[in-house]
Order: structure tokens, then sequence, then C-alpha cells
């Protein structure tokens, strides 16, 4: 692709539009507004609070990275969103028992505007909820439909110049690529006739990318990891990321197994458990939608230690994932991982790592970075997987022929020097022979 040449200014309001607005979106909306009204840093956002170095190290150029590109300014964005619930925005983020007595009072009026639209959903794809919010159609095309009528009145009512969908909705039952996934054509007829490979996801993904709107996936679900909608993604200028935000027990996976691999230290095993009680913790119980969550929680050692180029340190992996749903805990997940190593000559050693977390606080900043990046990419003509943005995904989308890359340091070396490109600045490429001539 070739560099943007001119980035458009990010003038007027940015729409965020959540498809799900349960514990992680309330958190987010809320973090956003607080710290619009500078009564809480947006600590975890690396586009609010991170710096980019430019050019050499003797320059001494590091400005933030919201001062170097154009980003939307907190100030413009509005929400809005879609739930099965028809709860505000505050009564969900009371519910979620996430933020504290104080930050809600703060941000009370603020979330009782927020009302989510009625859901396209289908309880056979998320077993464990029901809801009475839910739209009705004969059709899987229909309810799409209603999706874009919504997003337009959205637009309307709010003045957006620009929008973003990010899906912060539950994870939906496990599912494979189908032959009606293959064109935008076969994808369209499939939603005509009720086919049972287009799950809810799916028509909020569709309605957005026809929309000419960019769409994030938080959750390890299917949606956009399919031909139709990626082509269609690129007919519409759209760009599109995911898949499943890297929060807490991923998030040290892919900075400790790098570290192991990057010594040549060998792995027998790595057991990793989790208890929490949110909603989110209840969906997972469900064999189906565990499964997704399985899928995209396992991916990352085998890409990461490449056991096919190190038999002897890597070959016989015990990896195992288990999530257990443990009401008294709510929000703050714990997550254990018994990690079984081994070094010189083959010794035996173990690390332990008990990360006492808090589910969506993690991934409150996520969100927004990504809503705005992702705004960033459409402003630049950036259009189709953006795969700079796996940083904050557990399972990052690439192009089907390529790997994708899971240590975190490389995908934040990537990230910044896509920014860098965007803004024809050199590459940073820590060779740094040049200081020694
Ligand atoms: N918090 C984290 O650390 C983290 C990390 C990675 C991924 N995720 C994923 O993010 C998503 C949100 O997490 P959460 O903790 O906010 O969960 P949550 O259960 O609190 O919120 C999800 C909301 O989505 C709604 N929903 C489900 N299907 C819908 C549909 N078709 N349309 C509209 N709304 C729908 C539910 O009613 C619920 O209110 C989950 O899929 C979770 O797996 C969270």
């Amino acid at each position: 692709m070739e560099k943007p040449t001119k980035i458009a200014a990010p003038r007027g309001k940015l729409g965020v539009l959540l498809p799900g607005m349960g514990a992680v979106a309330t958190t987010f909306m809320a973090g956003v507004e607080l710290v619009r009204t500078k009564k809480a840093l947006p600590v975890g956002s690396l586009t609010q609070m991170a710096t980019i170095r430019l050019g050499k190290r003797t320059e001494g150029r590091s400005p933030k990275i919201k001062d170097f590109v154009k980003l939307a300014r907190l100030e413009d964005m509005v929400f809005g969103g879609w739930d099965i619930f028809p709860d505000s925005s505050y009564e969900a983020a009371a519910k979620a028992g996430v933020l504290d007595a104080n930050h809600l009072a703060l941000v009370k009026t603020f979330l009782s505007k927020i009302k989510p639209m009625s859901a396209a959903f289908d309880q056979e794809y998320v077993k464990m909820l029901s809801g009475k919010n839910v739209k009705k159609g004969k059709t899987k095309y229909d309810i799409a439909l209603q999706v874009k009528d919504d997003i337009a009145r959205f637009k309307k009512k709010h003045g957006c110049s620009r929008m973003v969908m990010l899906w912060c909705g539950s994870t939906e039952v496990f599912m494979k690529q189908h032959e009606v996934h293959a064109t935008p054509d076969s994808f369209e007829a499939a939603m005509k006739e009720n086919h049972p490979a287009i799950a809810p996801s799916m028509l909020y993904a569709w309605a957005a990318i026809t929309s000419g709107i960019a769409y994030g996936n938080g959750a390890p679900n299917l949606t956009v990891d399919v031909p139709a909608l990626r082509q269609l993604a690129q007919e519409h200028k759209v760009p599109i990321a995911g898949k499943d935000f890297k929060t807490g027990q991923t998030l040290l996976k892919t900075v400790l197994a790098p570290a192991f691999k990057a010594r040549m230290l060998g792995l027998n095993g790595w057991f990793s458990t989790n208890i929490l009680g949110n909603r989110d913790g209840e969906v997972l119980e469900d064999p189906g939608s565990f499964k997704t969550k399985e899928e995209s929680k396992l991916g990352a050692l085998d890409f990461i230690l490449q056991p096919h180029l190190y038999p002897d340190l890597y070959k016989k992996i015990f990896h195992k994932v288990r999530i257990n749903y443990y009401p008294p805990r709510g929000d703050n997940k714990e997550g254990w991982d018994n990690i079984d190593i081994f070094g010189w000559l083959g010794y035996p050693m173990q690390i332990k790592v008990d990360f006492l977390c808090r589910d969506s606080i993690l991934a409150a900043p996520i969100v927004l970075d990504l809503v705005l990046f992702l705004d960033l990419a459409q402003r630049a003509g950036m259009r189709g997987i953006q795969e700079w943005l796996s940083f904050y995904f557990k399972s990052p989308m690439t192009a089907p022929e390529l790997y994708p890359e899971h240590d975190l340091f490389i995908q934040l070396m990537k990230l910044k020097n896509t920014l860098r490109w965007m803004m024809g600045e050199d590459l940073i490429t820590h060779l740094g022979q040049e200081y020694y001539d």
C-alpha cells in the first residue's frame, strides 16, 4: 500500500458505536467522560499517554502520540450502541460493578442519557443470555437493514462527520468459515435465507462496512474474519481489525513467551486458569462460547515459539487454558499461570504467575485506542485488515497467507513504525551503527 499523502483532519464529531453495552463498554464511556472532565487519568492508553521517538536518539524528539498524529479529541466523541437489555448505560455500569460509587456518581447524568438501541440477537449464538430489547424481522437481512437505519439515524441526530463501530458484545458460539462467507453476494443471499452460518455479530459488521464505517472486533467471534466481509471492507474503503482484546493473561503470555524464546529456554507446559464472576464469565460457561475463547487464547504460544523451527525446545508443550465462572469475584478476575520451563542441559524450572486483575479496567483503554486509531486509519485512506493494530488483540487478523505476530514488543514496534510511516518520518530499525561511525 502507498503511504498516505494527506490525512484528513479530524473535524467534527466522531460517533462511537458499540454493539454490546456491558461492563467493558460502560467502563470505557465512563472513563472517557472522567478524563475529558479532568477527573481521572487515561492510564493504559497509548493514544493519550505514550510518546513516540522520532529521528536519531541524539535528536531528543519524543512527542506524545496524540500530538504527533492527528487523532480525534475526546471532547468530540459521542456514544451509542445496542444491547439486548434495555438498561441505560448508567444502570448497566452499576450492575457491572466495575466502577466505585464515587466514579459512578460523577458520570451518572452522562451515562443515564446513553440508552441502547434494540439488538440484532439470536440466543442460538449466545446460549446463556436472553433479553427483550431485540429486533424483530423476517430474515437476517431485514435485521441487518434495521441496524443500517440505526446507524444513519444516530449519525444524523448527533451530526457526526465520522463513525467507528467496535464490538463489545458477548462471545458467540464457535463458528468455522462456511462457503456462504465466500463472496459479498453469497453472504447477502445467506442473510436473506436465514442461514445458520450468519451470526448476529456479522449483521452489525455488514451494516457498518456497507455504511462506510470501520469495524473492530473485541471478542473472539469469527465475524469479519471471512472473505465476504474482508472484500466489502476493501470495496467500501473501510478499515477492519480484530480480534479479542488482549488484556490480562494473554498480555502476560505474549511478554513472557518471547523472553523464553529470546534466551532459547525450553518449555514443557503452560497451564492457565482463571476465575471470574462477571456476565462475560457466565457467557463463557457455555461450552460453545468457551470454545471460541479457548481457540483465541491458545494460538499465541505456537506462533511465538515456532516449535517447527525449535523442536528440541518447544515440540512437546502441554498448553491448557481454563476459565471458571465464580460470581463472588465479579469483574475482578484472577488468572493463574503455572509455567514449566527448562534450561541448560535440560534442568527443569517453574514460574508461577498470579494476576489479580480487573478485566474491564484493562479493556477500556484498548477500546479507546482502537476507536481513535481506526478513525485515523480511515482518514488516511487505509482499508481492509489493519495488522498494525495486532498489539491490541489476542488473535490478530492478518492476510490469509500470513501468520499473525503475537510478540507484544514486535507488535508495538510495528504500531509505532506505522505511525512514523503515515507521517513521513524515518522508520526506526534499532540498528544504531551510525552513532559509532
Ligand atoms: N474485559 C476483558 O478483559 C476482555 C478481554 C477480551 C475480550 N473481551 C470480550 O469483550 C466482550 C465484552 O465483555 P464484557 O465484560 O463487557 O461482557 P458483558 O457481558 O458485560 O457485556 C456484553 C454485552 O453484550 C450484550 N450482547 C450480547 N450479544 C449482543 C448482540 N448480538 N447485540 C447487542 N448486544 C449484545 C450483552 O447483553 C451484554 O450486555 C466479551 O465478548 C468479552 O469476551 C473482554
